[in-house]
């Protein structure tokens, strides 16, 4: 059996939420129906907000369903922005240099409209440079979108200092928190309260479905529609809900909350031991001696994103994948793409050493010993790879 160290990039679907999901997948399920199909489809929507809501510190109000972590972003900041049209007084937009592409590409997209796109820097540990940001914020700024953890380092912002600047500002802020979810504490009240008024969440991180996530936002920000239709998520995103779907997010939500409590009495699967985990993987991955990326700053526990000096990431990635260990190169996160990180980029990585990175996200059923025998064919492979380059050399 392969160990699957790559939760990032996707969790497998908690047979839990399969169960939950089966019968709506089976009924006649239209929640804007009127007839008994569609109440019950619309009461198993409500309840599933609620899930979501009670996960995140939210109330249910605040929770929009929509097809995953990119939608949220795209809603976020297209909605906002639509709210608003650019003028020579606020025509700014603020996002960090090491935002996920559904983050980056949107802000881009909203550059070719006449927005000014403002990326604020990072430093060596991909934490925002304040100075950076302060500076930016000089400028009459729209809106700004600033990651709550990276899913390429696991880096965590200060999005509570970022927030209560935009706020004295009076700038919506919009927080990218899909690889926080079940990962670290989230607390949307608290973070409302101190300036975020927008956060992006998806389902298929916490062993949801993939293609459902959330809009968590503050109900007095003016967001508009991407899509029109049959008024549903109170027309803010037209389309008949995929009720499955949205049931299986809010029993990923609720499974995040009662393993929570079940593995405090087993002292299984709890933040604690995947920080072991990683705690282990790092210590071998300095003696063997590859670098972390963003090791000095507050990381997720689960994230592991490093390299070793000369050794490609893709070819490293590909031969793990043939000793049944699956990870990530630093590419993964931006398609197709071979080209360095452009996360490690801003960070000031040397882009040789970016082409070598490779991401281990650990997960739910991960183990020491997986760990320990990755540490040992890890191994393995540079010695083999240096071999080879020394004999083409
Ligand atoms: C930080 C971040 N934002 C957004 C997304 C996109 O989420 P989804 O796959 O649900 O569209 C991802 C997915 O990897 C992510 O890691």
């Amino acid at each position: 059996m392969a160990a699957y160290f790559d939760h990032n990039a996707t969790t497998p679907l908690d047979p839990r939420v399969l169960q939950a999901m089966l019968p709506y997948m089976q009924q006649a399920t239209n929640a804007s129906s009127r007839h008994s199909f569609g109440r019950h489809a619309r009461q198993a929507v409500e309840s599933a907000r609620e899930q979501v809501a009670l996960a995140v510190g939210a109330h249910p109000t605040q929770v929009l369903f929509t097809s995953g972590g990119t939608e949220a972003d795209n809603l976020a900041i297209q909605g906002l922005a639509a709210a608003l049209k650019p003028s020579p007084a606020l025509n700014q937009i603020v996002v960090s240099a090491v935002e996920h592409p559904a983050v980056m590409k949107t802000a881009q997209m909203l550059r070719r409209q006449g927005w000014q796109l403002r990326v604020a820097a990072v430093d060596a540990n991909g934490l925002l440079d304040m100075d950076d940001f302060r500076i930016a914020l000089q400028t009459p700024t729209a809106l700004i979108s600033v990651m709550l953890a990276n899913n390429e380092t696991g880096v965590i912002q200060d999005v509570a200092t970022l927030a209560g600047l935009a706020k004295s500002q009076k700038i919506p802020f919009h927080t990218d928190a899909v690889q926080c979810l079940g990962k670290m504490a989230l607390d949307f009240a608290s973070l409302n309260a101190g300036g975020v008024q927008a956060m992006s969440l998806s389902a298929h991180k916490i062993g949801g479905p993939q293609g459902m996530g959330a809009l968590v936002f503050d109900k007095r920000l003016d967001i508009r529609p991407l899509q029109y239709g049959g008024g549903q998520e109170k027309g803010l995103r037209g389309g008949s809900e995929n009720v499955a779907a949205i049931v299986g997010f809010g029993a990923a939500c609720e499974l995040l909350g009662l393993d929570k409590q079940g593995s405090a009495n087993t002292g299984s699967d709890s933040a604690e031991n995947i920080n072991e985990l990683r705690v282990t993987l790092e210590a071998g991955i300095h003696a063997l001696g590859g670098v972390i990326f963003g090791e000095h700053g507050p990381r997720l526990n689960n994230t592991s994103f490093f390299a070793f000096p000369e050794v490609d990431g893709e070819t490293l990635v590909m031969a793990l994948d043939r000793a049944n260990f699956a990870v990530a190169s630093g590419s993964a996160c931006s398609s197709d793409s071979t080209d360095p990180s452009p996360v490690l980029l801003a960070m000031g990585v040397d882009a040789k050493l970016a082409q070598g990175a490779v991401r281990v996200s650990l997960g739910k059923g991960n183990s020491m010993q997986e760990v320990l025998e990755f540490l040992q064919v890890l191994q393995g492979q540079l010695v083999r790879m240096k071999q080879f380059m020394a004999m083409a050399a």
